[in-house]
């Protein structure tokens, strides 16, 4: 079973999200440990509840990315990941970093990629006035939210939405579409490869392809 190591800065429920169809039998991995970046972040409490093991190291601490990156990195290496998952993780990370975990590094981002990166995307939809938002896993590339995408989710932006309204339906697709992202890489299915994103057809007992299910 393939080791995961999740980062996140906050409330987790992405994470939870993960643990969830874990439990359900529906995501055949091992989540090794959840890092945050933020002693408060209150996933942390969440992830120690399930049983995971759940450590932070406060960037406040570091002198600069570089330092803070060399250390989370040991502290991940420490769990020999498979996969890094970033699940609200809301720290830039260096090129390094970056690359150290080439391919087997996901983010999720709220917004249909390559709209809207960076902050407040829920806020910028409605600004902007378009009819279509989401969210987005991607590998990830040292350009910020940008990178390879393998699966997206779009919702309609409704007649009085206003950012928290928006922001729950698509966070409400974000927790659908991580599991199912992890679960293809799980499955040894998903990968980059050329800078592409390549996802195989599952096989059933008989050996016959069967194209990927989005649920
Ligand atoms: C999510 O909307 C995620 O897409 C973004 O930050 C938020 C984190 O939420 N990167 P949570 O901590 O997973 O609840």
């Amino acid at each position: 079973m393939k080791n995961v190591v999740i980062l996140i800065s906050g409330r987790g429920s992405n994470m939870e999200a993960l643990i969830r169809a874990r439990d359900a039998g529906e995501l055949p991995v091992n989540i090794a440990a959840v890092v945050s970046n933020r002693p408060d972040a209150a996933g942390l409490e969440t992830a120690a509840r399930a049983g995971i093991v759940a450590h932070y190291i406060d960037h406040k601490g570091f002198p600069g990315r570089e330092a803070f990156d060399a250390a989370l990195a040991e502290c991940i290496d420490g769990f020999a990941p498979d996969l890094v998952v970033l699940a609200g993780f809301m720290r830039i990370l260096s090129e390094g970093f970056v690359r150290r975990y080439e391919g087997r590094l996901l983010n999720i981002h709220p917004s249909l990629l390559p709209a809207f990166p960076g902050l407040h995307t829920h806020r910028k939809a409605l600004e902007e006035g378009v009819r279509i938002h989401g969210c987005t896993v991607h590998f990830v590339t040292p350009a910020l939210d940008h990178g390879p995408v393998i699966i997206q989710a779009a919702v309609p932006v409704l007649d009085g939405d206003d950012e928290a309204s928006l922001a729950a339906r698509v966070l409400a697709e974000e927790h659908r579409i991580y599991p199912q992202a992890v679960r293809w890489f799980a499955e040894g299915r998903l990968r980059l490869e050329g800078g592409r994103v390549r996802l195989d057809a599952a096989q059933d007992g008989d050996g016959r392809l069967i194209a990927p299910v989005i649920r």
